[in-house]
C-alpha cells in the first residue's frame, strides 16, 4: 500500500511538471532533486502534447560553430558573438535552456552533432544534399551568396573569368565550405585552375594579399568584413551561388529537432531573427 502511494505521488509529480509546459531538460526546479533523472525518463511523451526532448548536457543547448566568420560568428573581447550566436541564444531562451557555444574547425561541426557532442550546428551553414545525408537542417533563417574577392588591380573581373577554359587561376577557399565544394567541381575537377584550401577564410584572404592565390571564394557577408579590414581588396559584382543557411541537427533526436525548429519558426514569424540580422548587417 505504501508503495502504491509513493508511485502515485511520483506520477503526480511528473504530471504536474509536464503541465507546466516545461520540458524536463529545461526544468530548473528538477535540478538538485534526487528524482531528476527518473522524471526525465518517465515524463517523455506528455499526454498534453507539450514538447519533450533531451540535450547533450541537461539544461543546456550546446552549439557547435566555427567563430571565424563575421558577422555570423566571431570572437570579440574573448566572447563568441554574432548573428548565429544571438539566434542560438534566442532559441535556447525559448526552450528554457542555457546556451553553451563550442568553437571548433568548420569541418568538425557536423561530426560533433553526429557524435552526440553538440545539439545544434550554427555556422552560416548552407543546406547541401551531401550534408543532408549526415544531419537534419531546420528551416532556413537567411540566405548567403558565394562571391569572389580579388585585389583591386586583378585581371579577374567576373565569375566567368574564373570558369573560362584555360583560365588557370589559384582560388583560395575555407576547407569544406561550399566555396570549396563548388570551386572543386567547377574549377579543379574541370582542370581550369587550382583550389587552395585554408582552415579559415581570413587565412585565404591573407594568401590573396601576399599573392599566393589570385582570388578567394567565400560568403558575401564575411567577404565584406574581410575586405573592410584589409586594404587593396574588392568584391566582384557577379555572384557565384546563392544559398540557404540553416541550423544542423542530429537525425537521432527528433524531439529536440521539433522543439528547435518550432522555436526558430516562431522567431522568424515574430521578427526576432530579422532584428538580429539587421543589428549586424546594415542595409546598403
Ligand atoms: N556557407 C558556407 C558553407 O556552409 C560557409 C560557412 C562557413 N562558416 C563558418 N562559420 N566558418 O559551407
Amino acid at each position: 500500500m505504501k508503495k502504491l502511494i509513493v508511485s502515485l505521488l511520483a506520477s503526480a509529480m511528473v504530471l504536474s511538471m509536464a503541465a507546466c509546459g516545461n520540458t524536463p531538460a529545461s526544468n530548473d526546479d528538477s535540478q538538485g532533486s534526487a528524482s531528476g533523472d527518473a522524471n526525465q525518463e518517465s515524463a517523455s511523451g506528455n499526454a498534453d502534447g507539450s514538447s519533450n526532448f533531451t540535450t547533450v548536457v541537461e539544461g543546456k543547448l550546446t552549439m557547435a560553430t566555427n567563430a571565424t566568420f563575421p558577422p555570423y560568428e566571431y570572437v570579440e573581447g574573448g566572447n563568441i558573438t554574432g548573428i548565429d550566436a544571438e539566434i542560438a541564444a534566442a532559441i535556447a531562451d525559448k526552450l528554457g535552456l542555457e546556451l553553451q557555444i563550442d568553437d571548433m574547425q568548420f569541418t568538425a561541426i557536423t561530426e560533433s552533432i553526429r557524435n552526440g557532442k553538440a545539439d545544434i550546428g550554427l555556422a552560416g551553414m548552407t543546406i547541401t544534399p551531401d550534408r543532408q545525408e549526415e544531419v537534419d537542417f531546420t528551416v532556413s533563417y537567411t540566405t548567403g551568396i558565394q562571391v569572389i574577392i580579388v585585389t583591386e588591380d586583378s585581371s579577374i573581373t567576373s565569375v566567368d573569368d574564373l570558369l573560362a577554359d584555360g583560365a588557370n587561376h589559384k582560388v583560395g577557399v575555407q576547407l569544406n565550405t561550399t566555396g570549396d565544394m563548388f570551386t572543386t567541381g567547377d574549377i579543379e575537377d574541370a582542370e581550369k585552375g587550382e583550389v587552395i584550401r585554408y582552415d579559415k577564410g581570413a587565412d585565404a584572404v591573407q594568401a590573396l594579399k601576399t599573392g599566393k592565390v589570385d582570388c578567394v571564394v567565400i560568403d558575401n557577408e564575411p567577404a565584406k568584413a574581410f575586405v573592410a579590414e584589409n586594404e587593396g581588396l574588392k568584391i566582384l559584382e557577379t555572384e557565384y551561388v546563392i544559398e540557404d543557411y540553416a541550423a544542423a541537427m542530429s537525425k537521432d533526436n527528433p524531439e529536440l529537432y521539433e522543439a528547435v525548429n518550432t522555436a526558430l519558426q516562431e522567431l522568424i514569424a515574430d521578427g526576432t531573427i530579422q532584428g538580429i540580422i539587421d543589428k549586424y548587417i546594415k542595409a546598403e
